[in-house]
């Protein structure tokens, strides 16, 4: 069994350029940290989510009882695995581990469903199990960056089921075209964003889930009181305003363009795995374990991927950075390719 709670911050050391954390680079702006300190200034008194609901509600189109501030994306997944008693939960992999690490640690038992290599990681709707009462998928996936097409994710919706989407990364597409996070309401869907990913703000825990009123509120019921806090809070309303829109869209934009450089300057030896869409590639090499310590060694941290289900050891997880730090990295790998 893969380390389900091993995470690319544990790549990182003094030194190192980071490759192996997706969170956008220069991140959160300055607008953001005087807002988040204005909030904390605000934090003698308990936080109330009553606004941020309200924006969350208003950006998606929904209404304020199908929205759940939590504390990043990871504590919806565990309010979600005490809320339900699935009988057969499946989660598709490779994928992000927290998910399955909450099912489990919620006493659920789990199976995997693996995305095949041969057809890019992408979605077969077909392969998910008819009898399956809770799905989990992330779209765009991390860490192969492949963005399954919306209405593959949406056919899996049907009631008696709960299909949770975790949509974290899904701010980093330009324009969003396959998120299910609007108004639409396929029944038991449960989609999870997250605002440290564009905003630059791990460390703050700030995330939402949007879901039926009644699977909300039975989240909400597992929810320590008061577990997302004012600053958090404050950064939900702050990042649904029309100018932080704006400026997310332009940075997805950007984006895309460094993530082109960075394909174009991988050398032939690092085969690019599935189609990136977002900020990071899969990448697999022969020898992964040493060329990844090799890498470390000449200053650069990437991901590993042994430990995502379905990877291995030769599948390296790379951030898109700018296109010099990218085209320095590309030639630090093509070296220890040689
Ligand atoms: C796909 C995915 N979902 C969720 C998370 C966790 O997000 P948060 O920081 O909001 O808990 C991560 C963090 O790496 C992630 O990669």
């Amino acid at each position: 069994m893969p380390d389900l709670r091993h995470h690319g911050d544990e790549e990182l050391a003094p030194g190192l350029v980071d490759l192996a954390v997706n969170v956008r680079a220069g991140a959160p702006p300055a607008w953001l940290l005087d807002v988040l300190q204005q909030a904390v200034a605000a934090s003698a008194g308990y936080p109330d989510a009553r606004p941020a609901r309200e924006a969350i509600a208003t950006l998606h189109g929904r209404g304020p009882d199908e929205v759940l501030p939590t504390a990043g994306a990871a504590e919806a997944f565990t309010l979600l695995a005490r809320a339900v008693r699935p009988r057969r939960a499946i989660v598709v992999h490779p994928s992000f581990t927290e998910p399955e690490a909450a099912l489990r640690a919620a006493g659920h038992p789990v199976e995997r469903l693996l995305l095949d290599p041969a057809d890019g990681y992408r979605l077969d709707p077909a392969a998910v199990p008819d009898d399956a009462d809770l799905v989990v998928l992330g779209n765009p996936t991390n860490p192969t960056s492949v963005l399954h097409p919306g209405g593959d994710v949406a056919a899996l919706a049907r009631p008696g089921r709960i299909l949770l989407v975790d949509e974290a990364f899904a701010d980093t597409v330009p324009g969003e075209p396959e998120s299910l996070a609007g108004p639409g309401a396929l029944p038991g869907l449960l989609v999870v964003r997250s605002l440290t990913k564009t905003w630059g703000l791990a460390g703050l825990r700030v995330g939402y889930a949007l879901g039926p009123p009644d699977l909300i509120s039975a989240m909400r019921e597992q929810q320590p009181h008061w577990s997302v806090s004012t600053p958090a809070l404050a950064a939900l309303v702050a990042c649904s305003s029309p100018a932080a829109l704006a400026e997310a869209a332009q940075a997805a934009r950007d984006l895309a363009s460094h993530r082109r450089e960075l394909l174009a300057a991988l050398p032939p030896g690092a085969q690019v795995v599935g189609r990136p869409r977002s900020s990071f590639v899969l990448i697999r090499v022969p020898d992964g374990a040493r060329v990844r310590r090799a890498l470390r060694e000449s200053g650069w941290a990437v991901r590993r991927g042994e430990t995502f289900p379905g990877l291995s050891a030769d599948h390296l997880r790379i951030a898109v950075r700018d296109p010099a730090t990218s085209r320095a990295f590309a030639s630090a790998l093509a070296a220890v390719l040689r």
